[in-house]
């Protein structure tokens, strides 16, 4: 895969992230529990868009990585570990849990929690993903090293 898309994949990962995120926030902080519900709805279906583009960032990153070394690149490498075992292991159980309360009108505890949880790991996410987009243009000689 060329770097462009590449970059446009990881940069639409984190774009449909960041769209969980504010409408999750802005339907907990403003709106009622129906819609509260929707978006927990909608974000298991997002999720079918979510995987395959944060796939296709991953896998585009470790195959135009093969013929290169660097911190830089180990570095990318490093937090996408950490990226991808979020993802699996925080973020998809916790927005299948979400769903499934929200549905049932569970409220509850548990459920604030879940969700607290969910939006703390999923900035921890965007800054991730961020760093490796930084990473990335410096990667493609795009933007100059600091001359300090
Ligand atoms: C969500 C994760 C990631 C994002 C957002 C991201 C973003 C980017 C961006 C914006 C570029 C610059 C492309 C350009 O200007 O042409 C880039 C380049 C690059 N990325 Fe990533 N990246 C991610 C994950 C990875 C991973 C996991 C690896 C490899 C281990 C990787 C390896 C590379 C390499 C080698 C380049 C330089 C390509 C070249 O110009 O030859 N990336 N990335």
């Amino acid at each position: 895969m060329k770097p462009i898309a590449h970059a446009i994949a990881g940069a639409t990962a984190m774009l449909i992230i960041a769209g969980f995120w504010t409408s999750t926030l802005v339907s907990e902080l403003f709106l009622g529990h129906a819609a509260v519900a929707a978006v927990k709805h909608a974000i298991v279906d997002g999720l079918f868009l979510l995987v395959p583009f944060m796939a296709a960032a991953g896998g585009s990153g470790f195959a135009l990585g093969k013929t290169r070394k660097g911190w830089l690149l180990d570095r990318k490498k490093k937090r996408m570990a950490i990226i991808g075992a979020n993802g699996l292991l925080v973020m998809i159980p916790a927005a299948i849990f979400l769903n499934g309360n929200a549905a049932a009108g569970e409220f509850d505890a548990a459920f604030y929690a879940v969700q607290i949880v969910e939006l703390i790991v999923g900035v921890v996410q965007l800054i991730l993903m961020g760093m490796n987009f930084h990473d990335g243009i410096k990667l493609a000689g795009r933007l100059r090293p600091r001359a300090n």
